[in-house]
């Protein structure tokens, strides 16, 4: 059996967890702690680059004792040492990184650089032996992904957003209605008062042959509707509306990119996938099309370090390594 120690700190998570696994077995996560910088960002509305990576650096040596600790595990007893080197805020993946090098250097153990997005795709399969032929839909604050996965490390871009991210549209059109950041879990919230059909918002590109997404015009379609409402509106309708077209828009992108491939499976990952009429709607389409819909775990959806610890023990157990000289990369694709 091989234990890695995997750090998360591409962004506001400053987050450890320790996975232990086998060739054909399925991976368990001894521990994963993750402490989220959410409130220190709220009063700015945003991430601030700088406090994060000063609050990774404050935080990680106390994660990772606290991760060996729960996951009863000595430091020496680690097989190998992994962090997300992309992509995400640059001085913040350095914080983390350098970490998990310091760790591998000092016990002379191999080091992973695992990509933030590799490891959300693959979450929906941490708990199973294998990862199957599948579609991927990765959503979360910065990313809009279809991917069709032929198995670990054999990914093909399908499609993605050419403008803002799901979640990055759930966070603005949040803060156009004055509600709590982020505005995911905000907007999923004041949703459920709300009638979906009150606003006839855009569906961008949804007919499109192309596995491609915009969300940009949908979300300056709610602050004309707001402006032209002098403010005056019901924020439930508006929430609900704005979510099911970022629904409609998922799911019609997604099953189209299955009868593309032929894939049977889709994979859900990334902060927005924790979104429950998401989930719902996207079982449903699935159902009706004799599909299955993996996901993953609630802790698993939002940034964590069990994922980057997943797909390191693949890429471990599939001989892989990295060098220590290895640089971060702020913009790395996942291809
Ligand atoms: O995966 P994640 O933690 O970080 C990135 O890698 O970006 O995703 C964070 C994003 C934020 O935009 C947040 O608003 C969104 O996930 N999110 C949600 C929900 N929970 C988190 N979006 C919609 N509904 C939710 N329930
Ligand atoms: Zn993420």
């Amino acid at each position: 059996m091989t234990v890695i120690l995997a750090i998360e700190s591409s962004c506001d998570e400053s987050a450890v967890a320790i996975v232990r696994g086998g060739a054909g077995r399925a991976a368990e996560v001894l521990a994963s702690v993750v402490f989220s910088q959410i409130d220190l960002h709220r009063e700015h509305g945003g991430v601030v680059p700088e406090l994060a990576s000063r609050n990774h650096s404050l935080r990680l040596r106390d994660l990772v004792e606290k991760a060996l600790l729960d996951a009863g595990t000595a430091i020496g007893d680690i097989d190998a040492f992994a962090a997300t080197t992309g992509p995400g805020l640059a001085s913040s993946l350095l914080i983390g990184s350098t970490a998990a090098k310091g760790m591998a250097c000092a016990l002379n153990r191999p080091f992973l650089g695992i990509n933030h997005l590799e490891g959300h795709l693959l979450s929906p399969f941490l708990a199973r032996s294998l990862v199957p032929p599948h579609v991927a839909l990765i959503v979360s604050g910065g990313h809009t992904l279809l991917m069709d996965v032929e198995g670990p490390g054999r990914y093909r871009r399908l499609g993605g957003t050419r403008d803002d991210a799901a979640g990055e549209a759930f966070d603005k059109v949040g803060k156009m209605l004055g509600l709590a950041y982020p505005g995911g879990p905000a907007i999923e919230l004041a949703a459920r008062a709300g009638n979906p059909q009150a606003y006839d918002f855009p569906r961008s590109m949804l007919h499109d042959a192309h596995l491609d997404f915009s969300f940009s015009g949908l979300k300056t379609a709610v602050l004309y509707t707001l402006q032209r409402a002098g403010g005056v509106v019901s924020v439930a309708d508006l929430a609900a509306s704005f979510q099911q077209a970022v629904i409609d828009i998922l799911v019609g992108k997604t099953l189209r990119a299955a009868r593309q491939t032929g894939r049977r499976i889709i994979g859900l990952s990334g902060g927005v996938s924790l979104n429950r009429a998401l989930r719902g709607a996207l079982q449903q389409a699935c159902g009706q099309g004799g599909l299955e819909l993996a996901t993953a775990a609630a802790d698993f959806c939002t940034d964590n370090a069990a994922m980057i610890g997943f797909a390191a023990l693949l890429r471990h157990l599939a001989g892989e390594s990295s060098p220590l000289a290895e640089d971060i990369h702020p913009h790395l694709p996942l291809l």
